[in-house]
């Protein structure tokens, strides 16, 4: 039985949630996977890549999320994968999006990257990268303002009766829409959007206040928060003063430390003490104790860190410990 299957229980004691109206299951701590070929990691490489995705399935860490830009060139991340799976695919939940508006593809003489000309051929090209015969959740990176989304969504829910994909879901669709995507899933007879994807922090939480958030509950989707730990911010590795060198924030977003509340930081690190948590497993615990999200898919450089990861995904916070954080990081 593949993880993530109706019926399965916890793998290696990592909870399994429910992704919308998606088939199977997924880890409630996932792995975001757009380190993989990043310039400057060690997970730039092959080794690096499969040293962090075995020890992410080792510690029951089986929800993989990547897209076809991910990675530096286009593919980098998804060919690393598929190497990295050889042998251990069914192990793995792996979800893949296609379709940034922003970055250009050698499939855009195909159309508009919501077509269905383009989807369709998005999706092969990602099977083939994957060394697969099937994505679990093939994700529309964006929304298209070119394409009808009756017709982004009638070629996914094709693929799914083809058993290419076994579901679908979007990310950084706004609420209006998560609600058209929704339309035109039941008129197409599909049971639903499975995940919207969108970026959600202690220091990034306007999809709760632009209504993304919330939409996602209602029209029944698992809700996947990119950036959770706000690149790295919420490991406690930072300090008011220091930043380890070979972190993703020194090298390229140094803003993002140096833009940091520290007092809010410091009090949130001082509740951690008082409560006898890292501030990694008080980050996890927040997200877990909402059950509108399905996975928390914090990105890895190295294998210890997807290890600390899952084990930070065991502790859930009491009512008044998540009001306690929300007071120092309102929404
Ligand atoms: N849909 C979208 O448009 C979109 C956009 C962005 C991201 N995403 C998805 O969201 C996923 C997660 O985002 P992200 O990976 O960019 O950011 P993140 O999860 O907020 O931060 C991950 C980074 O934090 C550091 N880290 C993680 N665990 C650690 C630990 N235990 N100890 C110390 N440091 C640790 C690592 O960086 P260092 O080692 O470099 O410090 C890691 O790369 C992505 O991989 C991707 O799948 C989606």
């Amino acid at each position: 039985m593949c993880p993530g299957e109706p019926g399965r229980g916890s793998v290696a004691g990592m909870e399994q949630r429910s992704l919308g109206s998606a088939p199977f299951t997924v880890s409630a701590v996932g792995l975001g996977c757009n380190n993989f070929g990043r310039e400057g990691t060690v997970t730039e490489t092959q080794n690096g890549t499969s040293a962090v995705l075995h020890a992410a399935l080792d510690a029951g860490v089986t929800f993989l999320d990547t897209a076809d830009l991910y990675g530096g060139d286009w593919g980098v991340s998804e060919t690393l994968m598929g190497i990295a799976l050889r042998g251990h695919r069914d192990e793995a939940v792996l979800a893949t999006k296609f379709g940034f508006t922003e970055v250009a593809t050698p499939l855009d003489p195909l159309g508009a990257k919501g077509s269905r000309a383009y989807v369709r051929a998005a999706c092969e090209a990602s099977l083939q990268r994957l060394q697969t015969d099937r994505i679990d959740l093939f994700q529309q990176h964006q929304p298209d303002p070119s394409t009808p989304i009756e017709e982004t969504v009638g070629a996914l829910h094709e693929l799914v009766g083809e058993g290419k994909i076994r579901s679908f879901g979007v990310s950084q669709f706004t609420a209006e829409q998560l609600v058209a995507a929704d339309a035109a899933a039941a008129s197409a007879g599909a049971p639903g959007i499975a995940s919207s994807q969108d970026e959600l922090s202690l220091i990034a939480r306007g999809v709760e206040g632009d209504g993304r958030y919330a939409t996602a509950g209602r029209i029944g989707a698992g809700f996947l928060p990119f950036f959770p730990l706000a690149n790295g911010l919420f490991t406690g590795k930072f300090t008011r003063t220091d930043m380890p060198e070979d972190s993703r924030i020194a090298r390229i977003r140094p803003q993002i430390a140096q833009n940091a509340d520290w007092d809010a930081m410091e009090a949130f690190q001082s509740l951690c003490e008082e409560w006898g948590v890292t501030m990694l497993e008080a980050t996890f615990g927040w997200f877990l104790a909402r059950p509108g999200v399905s996975s928390v898919i914090a990105g890895a450089t190295k294998p210890e860190q997807v290890e600390a990861n899952a084990a930070a995904g065991q502790w859930r916070p009491s009512p008044e410990q998540v009001d306690a954080i929300d007071a120092l990081f309102p929404a």
